[in-house]
């Protein structure tokens, strides 16, 4: 693999973690060291690295035959399930990632609408080929992108009134996760559901990030419903998974027997693992019960964090919603802010506690209070030792 790696996020200088093993919420690297982990695979470890009931899911699929090139039952199960969360999706279709659900939906709101343009925001990620984070990444797809600035519901007025009659969608993270865990404003959401009422545009929400934070996801905690929602992550209980889904009037045409029938083909789209496990995870799992936990877990969180980097002269704040969030660097110079952020990062590595280099921290069912209690006692000390010596 060139440079060793083959998930460009997971490559951080000088090289990055090579990890052997997990369980629960703790990790152990190719040295021997152990970590807890605040990272969750990016947010797609809610359940931990071991969890019984999905190995029984899987065991069970696995035994009753797996590969059956056909339909078969747990597919349906899932969409009903999923479908039930979201008041945005009356129909569905499953992908392999949360990347194949943007693309896919993308490719239904150009065909369904007739138009061409897609609104999407700077700092926005929707897959390894729909990056915004710099402008319009080499890699992305070749579409007619506006890359309008986020919580900005001017400059998306102004795009609507300039060229509303070719916008085929408005595809927009209610947080943006890989941009730094931004929160959407509840202004400047409602505000772009009104422009594509307005236009004819259909407003997309990526929800591969936010889905955790209730069971009908983000959408549900704004009281805004969209016209199509992505997923990923979670809802494959540990396994590759994406998901599409919205109105009928825009999910119907992938009917196979319909008129003028849009094509999606992908051999695991349906694997029968993969739906087995999702569905242990939504039926089991992921419950009303515990995602309103995890987001209450979440928001302490953060606010003790805060509160710590506050007390210790503010080099650091966190943003975030519920049990996502991002640590950054304060201050006006970026370098400085970015290698502040590392050395923090290598510093509670030291301490045994991981999360991404970029400074998100995603939690997982299995970390409790002890956990969070010690990462927060650790912080303390590393921040306060660096405090005492600030060269290091
Ligand atoms: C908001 C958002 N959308 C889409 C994706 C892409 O999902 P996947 O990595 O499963 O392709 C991600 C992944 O991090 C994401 O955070």
């Amino acid at each position: 693999m060139p440079g060793g790696n083959t998930r460009s996020s997971l490559w951080a200088a000088p090289y990055p973690l090579s990890i052997t093993g997990g369980a629960g919420c703790r990790i152990t690297d190719a040295d021997g060291h152990s970590y807890v982990d605040f990272l969750g695979e990016f947010t797609a470890g809610i359940f931990g690295h071991t969890c019984a009931a999905l190995e029984q899911a899987l065991t069970a699929a696995h035994r009753g035959g797996f590969g059956l090139s056909s339909h078969t039952p747990y597919e349906t199960e899932l969409a009903g399930e999923l479908a039930a969360r979201f008041p945005s999706i009356e129909l569905l279709r499953f992908a392999n990632s949360g990347t194949e659900a943007n693309v896919m939906a993308l490719a239904a709101a150009r065909l369904v609408t007739g138009r061409d343009r897609i609104v999407v925001f700077a700092g926005g990620y929707h897959g390894g080929v729909l990056t915004f984070g710099q402008g319009n990444a080499p890699v992305n797809l070749p579409l007619d992108f506006a890359i309008l600035p986020y919580n900005d519901p001017q400059a998306a007025a102004r795009e609507f009134a300039a060229s509303g009659d070719s916008i085929a969608a408005v595809l927009v993270e209610p947080m943006q996760g890989a941009g730094g865990c931004t929160v959407g404003t509840p202004a400047f959401l409602q505000a772009l559901r009104e422009l594509c009422d307005g236009s004819g545009a259909l407003l997309i929400f990526d929800e591969v990030q936010t889905a955790r934070m209730a069971p009908g996801g983000a959408q549900e905690l704004l009281g805004i419903t969209p016209d199509m929602t992505t997923l990923g992550k979670i809802f494959g209980g540990g396994l590759a998974f994406g998901a599409f889904g919205g109105r009928k009037a825009a999910m119907e045409r992938f009917d196979p027997a319909h008129a003028d029938p849009i094509p999606h083909a992908g051999t695991f789209n349906n694997n029968r693992l993969t739906m087995a496990a999702g569905l242990e995870a939504v039926r089991h799992h992921l419950t009303p019960a515990a995602l309103a936990a995890l987001y209450a877990r979440g928001e302490a969180f953060r606010a003790a964090l805060n509160d710590l980097f506050a007390d210790h002269g503010g080099a650091f704040h966190v943003t975030g919603m519920g049990s996502v969030m991002n640590i950054h660097g304060t201050g006006p110079d970026a370098a400085i802010r970015r290698d502040r952020l590392r050395l923090l990062q290598f510093r509670m590595m030291e301490r045994g506690f991981y999360f991404a280099a970029r400074g998100l921290i995603a939690l997982s069912f299995p970390l409790g209070e002890a956990e969070t209690g010690g990462f927060l006692d650790a912080l303390d000390a590393v921040l306060a030792a660096g405090r005492a010596r600030p060269e290091t």
